[in-house]
């Protein structure tokens, strides 16, 4: 499918999927996140696809939503059209790994959608942060409650109050990011963090990205529970035999999603 605001490669069973507005900064214009969430949507559909990367450019990643689409919106406009509840529902429901590489800004909704993916690689120029404080509103996607659960209340507060932005390094040091790398290094980090996914059991890959994410839905005891029930049942796959076998067989192992 041929999208304006994107820019979609696949290689070695990766979906590079590109934000592409330029002279925006990626801001996320409504017609921006309905093709996200119809390329996420894609990748996750396409048996060719085992890993997504979510990239923007060296200067942003994206800087937020489109402010200058948004500010006539009253609140009845945002209220019935969902401003981006539907798309970002389908953007949360990806069941594949999806990698975000941020370089430059993540600010406001750009930070909250790098916090959607499953983790995020920073180069060391990326800008964290949730500005919208300074336009009179909040985060509308996750800034106050995934923001949280990344960084803990104190920065989380301090970066919804004051709008300031958070540089890779304390980025790292906070936890929001798992890695910083140098910006020339970024797509290959993330690229080779991906096809290292891809090379994976993508059964494991999918049940494993599901119980991780279980922990900030449930008690520590139910998570536990989920995640032997989860282990108990890869036993019943082909990828299990094989991933075990080749070990004792001191040999890589050829998984085959069975
Ligand atoms: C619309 C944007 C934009 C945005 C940048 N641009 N951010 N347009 N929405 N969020 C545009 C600028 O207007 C400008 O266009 C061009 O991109 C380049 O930006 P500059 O400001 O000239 O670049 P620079 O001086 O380098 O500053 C970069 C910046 C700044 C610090 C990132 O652009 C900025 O503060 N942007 C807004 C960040 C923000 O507040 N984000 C939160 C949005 S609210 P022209 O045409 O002038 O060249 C949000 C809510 C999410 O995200 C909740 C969802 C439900």
């Amino acid at each position: 499918m041929a999208y304006q605001t994107l820019i979609v490669e696949i290689t070695d069973h990766v979906a590079l999927i590109r934000l592409n507005r330029p002279e925006a900064l990626n801001a996320l214009s409504g017609q921006l996140v309905s093709e996200l969430a119809a390329a996420m949507k894609a990748a996750d559909a396409d048996a060719d696809v085992r890993c997504i990367v979510l990239t923007g450019s060296e200067k942003a990643f994206a800087a937020g939503a489109d402010i200058k689409e948004m500010a006539s919106k009253s609140y009845v406009d945002v209220l019935t059209g969902d401003l981006f509840g539907p798309e970002i529902e389908v953007i949360q429901r990806v069941r594949k790994p999806v990698i975000a590489a941020v370089a430059g800004y993540a600010l406001g909704g750009g930070c909250e959608l790098a916090m959607m993916c499953d983790f995020i690689i920073c180069a060391d120029n990326a800008k964290f942060g949730q500005p919208e404080i300074n336009l009179g509103v909040i985060a509308g996607i996750g800034g106050t409650q995934r923001l949280t659960r990344f960084v803990g209340k104190s920065k989380a507060m301090d970066m919804n109050l004051t709008g300031r932005f958070m540089d890779a390094a304390e980025a790292e040091r906070s936890g929001l990011v798992s890695r910083v790398v140098p910006a020339d290094k970024l797509l290959d980090e993330a690229m080779g963090a991906a096809k290292k996914i891809a090379s994976k059991s993508a059964i494991a890959a999918m049940v494993a990205k599901e119980a991780v994410n279980r922990s900030y839905e449930t008690t520590l005891r139910e998570g536990l529970l989920y995640e032997r029930r989860a282990f108990h049942a890869l036993f019943a796959t082909e990828d299990q035999k094989e991933g075990m076998s080749a070990f004792a067989e001191k040999r890589e192992a050829q998984f085959r999603d069975r």
